[in-house]
């Protein structure tokens, strides 16, 4: 076993990262803890809010309700929650999602109109694009979806809206949807009162308000103080062996060349650097990765162990793993779970409506 001090180690990894992998494949069983603060920070315990879109009680509240509210939908039978379930840990479960025609949940969920890319989870999307460098003071974006196209949450939650496949169908136009989904909320008196409370500037039901109160309720899920996070905030305690060996082996094999950073991403497109299947993604989040099966954008690894295992003898990527190394990754990497995470379901909509469309 080495033993070497705190303070010199934290120089060599600096400089295995630099360089990236360490050349031999496979990293070695090093049980000892380093200074990881140039790499990986904690996740913070509250999200940070934009200034143009703060926080209050009732917008939250009115953003979970829209969220689970199918009215959104152009034919009234889907909701967010259709393809992002507290069950599936905010994802779907399935490789592709099922969208504006599906009946049922996560893989249980069939139809036709199937989405061509894989459903994130909208757990942490409130620190998207934070890194080690960049504090959230005045952070509230960092580029969402896979191809990093929209900068801010709110205009996030517009897209799946008016995307056919999604939630819009086929009996509405797009350029009509948001206008058709404001009448309907208008008609509504417990809607009309949650938005004046939201809102009380505006008071209106409009698309930017009710993209801001999406927006407001995805802040709320996150997952902070994980063990691995107790583990940066100093309590050196609560990772066995084996995971610290795990998280040493992701630093030196060139992991954390790109997962780095509160979010165990650079939120970054790899330019000339094809992951799988010469697709070109950005770098997905690790956090909580024990709920988001199956992994990578076109779903296409049912387990975290087959996603680790694309990683083995990359050299045309700088990574260097081989199967000795599959385990310890992932156990280091279950230590970024959260069991806790928020997982609240409402009871009624204020629509009337089945809560979360067609998913029963
Ligand atoms: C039919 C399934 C489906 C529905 C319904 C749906 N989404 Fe998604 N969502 C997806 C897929 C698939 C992606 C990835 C699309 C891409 O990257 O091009 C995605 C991406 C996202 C992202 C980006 C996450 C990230 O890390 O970049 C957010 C946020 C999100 N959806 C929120 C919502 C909200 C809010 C709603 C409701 C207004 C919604 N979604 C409805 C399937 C769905
Ligand atoms: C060059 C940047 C880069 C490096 C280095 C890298 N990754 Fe990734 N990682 C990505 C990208 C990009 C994706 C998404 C690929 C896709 O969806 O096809 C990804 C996806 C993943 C996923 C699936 C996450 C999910 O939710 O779908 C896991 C697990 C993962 N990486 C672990 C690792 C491990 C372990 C290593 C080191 C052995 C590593 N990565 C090295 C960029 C990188």
């Amino acid at each position: 076993m080495k033993r070497i001090q705190v303070g010199f180690i934290a120089v060599t990894c600096a400089s295995l990262i630099g360089c990236g992998g360490n050349g031999g494949g496979g990293g070695e069983n090093d049980p000892q803890v380093r200074d990881y603060s140039d790499t990986f920070t904690a996740l913070l315990s509250t999200p940070p809010y934009p200034m143009t879109n703060p926080y209050n009680e009732v917008k939250e509240q009115l953003g979970e309700l829209l969220f689970w509210d199918p009215i959104l939908s152009g034919d009234q039978n889907t909701s967010c929650a259709s393809c992002h379930h507290p069950d599936f840990g905010w994802a779907d479960g399935r490789r592709f999602s099922i969208g504006s025609d599906g009946i049922g949940l996560g893989p249980a969920r069939f139809g036709s109109e199937i989405t061509p890319i894989h459903s994130p989870t909208i757990m942490n999307v409130a620190f998207t694009g934070t890194t080690v460098n960049k504090s959230t003071n005045s952070f509230v974006s960092g580029g969402y979806f896979w191809d990093l196209r929209v900068d801010t949450l709110e205009k996030q939650a517009e897209g799946p809206i008016k995307n056919p496949i999604e939630m819009l169908g086929y009996n509405i136009a797009e350029a009509d949807i948001m206008a058709a989904v404001v009448n309907r909320l208008k008609a509504i008196p417990e809607y009309v009162g949650l938005f004046q409370q939201a809102f009380p500037e505006t008071k209106a039901i409009n698309s930017e308000n009710i993209t801001k109160a999406l927006a407001t309720f995805e802040r709320k899920i996150i997952t902070p103080n994980s063990r691995f996070d107790q583990f940066l905030a100093g309590d050196q305690t609560v990772l066995t062996q084996q995971e610290v060996i795990g998280l040493n082996k992701f630093i030196d094999s060139g992991c954390a060349r790109c997962h780095s950073g509160p979010m165990l991403s650079d939120n970054a497109i790899h330019l000339g650097e094809a992951i799988i299947n010469d697709v070109v993604v950005r770098t997905p989040s690790l956090r909580n990765i024990s709920f988001t099966a199956p992994y990578m954008h076109d779903g296409s690894r049912p387990r975290l162990i087959d996603a680790i295992a694309d990683y083995e003898n990359r050299g045309d990527i700088d990574v260097n793993i081989d199967d000795d190394d599959f385990n310890d990754i992932a156990v280091f990497l279950r230590t970024l779970d959260t069991s806790t995470f928020y997982k609240g379901k409402p009871d009624v909509v204020p629509s009337g409506l089945t809560v979360g469309g067609d998913i029963y």
